[in-house]
């Protein structure tokens, strides 16, 4: 068996854990990074790295038979998937009886997948959900160092109401507008200047060739062209994908001792291999991290976490719905896959709600507008430890999803009811409005402050770090990835000054 020795190791190599190596680098500590899912670099045959969101191929998604789009059907016929070999693709739906989680698998994790929303939300709510961090500083600093260091841009709004692709989003604003809502333009890491350029026909279609879930082949200003490039150029960081840690261990001398799988891309395991290192960052997501820590704890190889380990886990209150548009206001065939604007009535007193105006990325005239619903849902779900399948099993029920939809429907009522329009019913596989059982918006398990002290360092154990998705309590108000990176990026500064020297 292989041994090797790392005076830092990042796991997973999503927004915290990239944002984790690079300042670990830059501080000139040799830092390997730990990636379950594969490195999306290399075209295959027919010249594109990720496969079309039309017809998805084996690179879709991670180790499933079928597709598992979100969109289950239109008109009520199972048109959005199709049978896949199983494989090592990019996208993960992680399924908890209730609850079903999407995630990105790749060098990248979810930034290789998402929307590219890069939203910050409102101050008064962020004090609301981590009122011991310090939101001078978090506004003053970390946010505009997030946005920087992920490459956000916005769109140019006269080119907006002009062009085709966002034909869907000023049918979505008439709508909103028409209730007396007000509408945003949302910041985004896809590259606008490519889209202009997609839409003049100048350049090769990614957005406005519907591709968003499975990947983009471009224009997307991913982590692996960011964060993780910039990680990579120090010179002292080094991805291994592929590789999926399972066990944590603390040895006498404090050092952690990784058990890490090495597998192929259709899924055999072609080494094992124990790695140390005296500083070990989580970055392996909201339900990487915390099934990490819970498994450890449960299996006695890091006995004194805590109880706070595996909870305070949310859904980021999604809730997507569909409403059907009047004959004559249609969409178009061209929707760009990347969202531009969202409806905001987060200061709703009752019902807070931001609602993203998703594209329906189908190719074809579908008379509908779509909408994923980030709102204010108090319930928690939390993580247990199944010895059966050696895994970390999410307890969440039906119910806990209900105050989302009480809260999207008092909004969406509002539309339709202004509008003369009503809900599809045709899009979730049976006949229900509102879809809240999956989320895109994992949060929590492992709560700043609780499961850890406040910049990360987990309870009880020196040397051990939690970067990403799991520290926040399970809301955020908006799309959550800017304050995951503006996080970390507060978190490891301290960290370095304090622990690295
Ligand atoms: P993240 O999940 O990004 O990364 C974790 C990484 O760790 C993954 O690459 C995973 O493979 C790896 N890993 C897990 N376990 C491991 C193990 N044991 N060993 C090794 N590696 C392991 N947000 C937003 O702000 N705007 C948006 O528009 C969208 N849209 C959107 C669409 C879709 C389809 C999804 C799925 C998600 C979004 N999101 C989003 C959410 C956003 O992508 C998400 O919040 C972040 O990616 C979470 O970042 P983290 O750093 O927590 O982990």
């Amino acid at each position: 068996q292989e041994r090797e020795f790392w005076p830092a190791v990042v796991i997973g190599t999503g927004y915290g854990a990239a944002v984790t190596a690079l300042r670990l680098g830059s501080a000139g500590i040799p830092t390997v990074m730990l990636e379950m899912g594969q490195l999306w670099n290399t075209p295959t045959s027919d010249g594109t790295i990720f496969s079309g969101m039309l017809s998805p191929d084996r690179r879709s998604m991670w180790f499933k038979k079928r597709t598992e789009a979100p969109l289950a059907s239109f008109l009520w016929l199972d048109l959005a998937n199709r049978n896949i070999d199983s494989y090592a693709g990019v996208l993960d739906r992680v399924h908890f009886g209730d609850m079903s989680v999407y995630v990105g698998r790749g060098v990248g994790g979810g930034s290789l997948v998402n929307g590219a929303m890069a939203v910050v939300p409102k101050r008064s709510y962020f004090t609301e959900i981590l009122p011991e961090v310090d939101a001078d500083e978090m506004y003053g600093t970390y946010y505009p160092r997030a946005n920087a260091g992920l490459g956000v841009n916005h769109i140019d709004p006269d080119w907006f109401e002009t062009c085709k692709s966002y034909q869907f989003a000023r049918v979505s604003r008439k709508a909103a507008q028409k209730a007396g809502l007000t509408t945003t333009f949302v910041p985004s890491v896809y590259d606008f200047d490519y889209m202009r350029r997609e839409e003049a026909g100048e350049v090769p279609r990614s957005a406005l060739a519907s591709e968003v879930i499975y990947g983009n082949n471009h224009g997307k200003r991913s982590l692996d062209k960011t964060y993780l490039a910039a990680a990579l150029g120090t010179g002292n960081v080094t991805i291994q994908s592929l590789h999926e840690v399972r066990d944590i261990e603390r040895q006498a001398d404090g050092t952690y001792l990784l058990t890490v799988r090495q597998i192929d891309p259709e899924g055999s395991v072609v080494a094992t291999k124990q790695i140390g290192t005296r500083h070990l960052f989580l970055g392996a997501g909201s339900l990487g991290s915390t099934e990490l820590l819970v498994r450890a704890r449960d299996t006695g190889k890091l006995p004194e976490l805590g109880d706070e380990v595996g909870q305070g886990w949310g859904t980021n209150g999604n809730v997507m719905l569909g409403r059907a548009n009047h004959i004559w206001d249609t969409t178009g065939s061209l929707e760009s896959g990347m969202p531009a604007l969202g409806i905001d009535a987060w200061n709703d007193p009752k019902y807070p709600v931001f609602a993203e105006i998703a594209p329906v990325p189908a190719g074809i005239e579908t008379w509908a507008s779509l909408y994923l619903a980030i709102t204010r849902n108090p319930e928690r779900g939390h993580f247990s430890y199944d010895a059966a399948s050696d895994s970390a099993r999410l307890n969440w029920d039906v119910a806990q999803g209900r105050p989302s939809i009480d809260a999207a429907k008092q909004l969406f009522d509002k539309i339709n009811s202004a509008g003369k329009t009503i809900y599809r019913y045709d899009l979730f596989g049976d006949t229900r409005a509102f879809e809240n059982r999956f989320t895109y918006h994992p949060l929590g398990g492992l709560v700043l402050g609780k499961a850890t002290d406040l910049y990360g360092r987990v309870k009880g154990y020196p040397g051990l770090y939690v970067t990403d998705g799991s520290l926040i309590p399970g809301s955020t108000g908006v799309n959550p990835f800017v304050t995951i990176t503006a996080l970390a990026e507060r978190n490891i500064e301290r960290v370095l000054a304090e622990d690295l020297t």
